[in-house]
């Protein structure tokens, strides 16, 4: 069976990829965020993932407003990056796992996910920062397997329901038969708010409320309804369903623990409070 090693957390500012781009990463203003990766890539480094089921949300790329699944599954042998408008360079495609999503969407539908099936999928900035800031030098050694949730156009999905796919989509890769090793990652967050009376809306109490329960108390923000967290972390905070996607998926297969690697949080990069987490799990 497939063996999953951990999860990983970051945020996923379009700026990040100008400043990868620039090679601004040792500049004042970007060094306390790029300082939080050097610890996680050495564990990455031995823990050595095949795979990654990259939990995210698509902000216009891939699926706009005019049809939006609430959970959709990657089945592409490919993903393509695309200009999404925020002028970034665009990266070679990444690889896919077909046999892990396929896998993944049938232990879905089984149990009462209704998931969306995507054989194409565009990747935004949301899927492919994340796999540039983990492993930065040449192309990505990792297939991805990429569940996007719907953070952007409301009806949202509760909190509870979130952590609900995240589990089912751990038991799935638990029993994926396979002797790859498996990591989640969770794109997105922490708070922010990037329109309206509240741009520039942070809540850094919160933010380490959530990365601590993320560690001891994984259900904590379950408690919270949609429009509760929106008001406590913003209307782009909500990405942090994603984190807790990520943390339900280490509930499944053997083990119950995780312990943290690293983390890191630096307030603010863009609009944003940036967050960084890696857990391994034992
Ligand atoms: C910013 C943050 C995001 O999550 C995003 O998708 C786009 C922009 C920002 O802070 O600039
Ligand atoms: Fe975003």
């Amino acid at each position: 069976m497939a063996k999953i090693i951990g999860g990983l957390g970051t945020s996923h500012i379009p700026a990040i990829g100008g400043a990868i781009h620039r090679g601004a990463q040792q500049e004042p203003y970007w060094k306390p965020f790029f300082d939080g990766f050097p610890p996680i890539r050495e564990w990455l480094g031995k823990a050595q993932p095949d795979v990654v089921v990259m939990f995210y949300n698509d902000h216009g790329l891939n699926f706009f407003l005019d049809k939006m699944p609430t959970f959709a599954v990657g089945a592409a042998a490919l993903y393509h990056n695309a200009d999404e408008g925020w002028g970034i360079p665009t990266l070679p495609p990444f690889k896919g796992e077909l046999d892990l999503s396929w896998h993944i969407i049938n232990h879905l539908v089984e149990n009462e996910f209704d998931v969306t099936t995507c054989q194409e999928m565009l990747v935004d900035h949301a899927c492919t920062l994340p796999l540039k800031l983990f492993w930065p030098e040449g192309d990505c050694p990792v297939t991805v397997v990429p569940v996007c949730i719907n953070t952007v156009q409301f009806p949202l999905p509760h909190a509870r329901r979130v952590y609900a796919l995240g589990r089912a989509v751990g038991e799935a890769v638990a029993a994926w038969d396979s002797s790859k090793k498996v990591a989640f990652i969770a794109s997105g967050g922490l708070s922010h708010q990037l329109e309206g009376e509240r741009a520039g809306f942070i809540n850094k109490e919160f933010d380490l409320q959530f990365l601590q329960s993320l560690e001891s108390n994984p259900e904590w923000a379950t408690q919270y309804s949609i429009h509760e967290l929106v008001e406590k972390t913003g209307t782009q905070g909500i990405e942090l369903l994603a984190w807790l996607a990520m943390r339900a998926a280490l509930s499944a297969g053997e083990g119950s623990g995780v312990r943290k690697v690293h983390s890191n949080y630096h307030i603010p990069i863009s609009n944003t409070a940036t967050g960084l987490l890696a857990l391994e799990k034992f």
